[in-house]
């Protein structure tokens, strides 16, 4: 494994048995690097339907060599006719969808058998990625749509204001994937006095419906990075969805919300981001957890990683 600071070497950048890291790269070039099942928990919170400037940064995706025939096969003919009739009648679907479908397709090959991917949408692409997520992964591997609520902003006075995003929940295999509901933080009963004394002093477990505040603009937790989600959310993802020792993945990573909770529950973590600003504040954030790598795919095509020593970045 290339560790910051050692100038690159061969081999890919990332080891079961190596540090946590965050990778400066596009992950489409990055995804295919990493060997096949190697995620319990997969969370990425990508941009949402920005159009046709996510087109053009479009990269094919192959699968890793040790990987087997092609995804658009995995589920067959009606994977093809849906997403076909989805394409037909909205561009901006098309656009958004042909950015985000082969890394998605990454996501599932990079699950492990017990893992779990946590999809951060809104209301605006959450119904076409669940009937294409339906396809990719299965009906049956669909385990839920978490509402994140929150109540922050202007309100619109000519339509009900959104306040809320949705995330949308996967598994790898339905009978085998990890989910401790008891490691998760629970909540006051809203009528406590409906409930004995015992089971309101215990709180209840939480739904599919998660109230809680966007990241303070004054607190602790903000890192100046625009769409940094709030750690709390995260904590619930991880804590539930992985173990001590597992290891997890953002390919949208931003400020790296999701290494920070990793790193604090005792999680090994990679967060990949394209964006040097996000890397930077990464790098204030996770770098005592983590390693901070650029990846070059000239490079690894010709069998070498790169690593970019701390003191070469920014
Ligand atoms: C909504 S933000 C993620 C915020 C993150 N959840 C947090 O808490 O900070 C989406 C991120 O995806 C990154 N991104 C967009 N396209 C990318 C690509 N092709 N490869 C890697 N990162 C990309 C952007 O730079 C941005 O930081």
């Amino acid at each position: 494994m290339a560790a910051a600071g050692d100038g690159g070497t061969a081999g890919p950048l990332w080891s079961p048995s190596g540090r946590s890291l965050v990778v400066e790269a596009d992950n489409a070039n990055y995804l295919p690097t990493l060997p096949d099942g190697a995620f319990t928990l997969i969370y990425v919170d990508p941009p949402f339907n920005t159009g046709r400037s996510q087109r053009r940064q479009q990269t094919s995706m192959v699968r890793s060599a040790d990987g087997e025939g092609d995804r658009i096969g995995f589920k067959g003919r009606s994977y093809r006719t849906i997403r076909g009739t989805l394409a037909s009648y909205d561009d901006a679907f098309e656009d958004y969808w042909s950015f985000l479908e082969p890394r998605l397709a990454e996501a599932w090959r990079l699950l492990a058998d017990d893992g779990t991917l946590y999809l951060h949408l809104d209301y605006r692409e959450v119904h076409y990625a669940k009937v294409l997520l339906d396809a990719l992964f299965g009906r049956e591997c669909f385990l839920n749509e978490i509402i994140w609520a929150y109540d922050y902003g202007a309100r619109a006075t000519r339509r009900w204001p959104t306040k809320h995003d949705n995330i949308l929940v996967y598994v790898k295999d339905p009978a085998r994937y990890h989910f401790d509901s008891a490691a998760v933080d629970r909540e006051p009963y809203m009528a406590p006095g409906l409930v004995t004394p015992e089971k309101a002093a215990r709180g209840k477990l939480p739904t599919d419906v998660w109230w809680h505040t966007i990241v303070s603009p004054t607190g602790r937790e903000k890192t100046g990075y625009p769409t940094q989600k709030p750690e709390g959310l995260l904590r619930r993802i991880v804590a539930a969805s992985s173990r001590e020792g597992d290891w997890v993945l953002d390919f949208f990573a931003g400020s790296g919300t999701l290494g920070a909770v990793a790193a604090s529950l005792g999680r090994q973590f990679v967060c990949v981001d394209q964006n040097p600003q996000a890397i930077e504040v990464m790098r204030r954030r996770l770098g005592e957890h983590a390693d901070v790598a650029g990846f070059e795919p000239e490079l690894q095509q010709a069998g070498r990683s790169q690593a970019v020593p701390p003191a070469a970045e920014g």
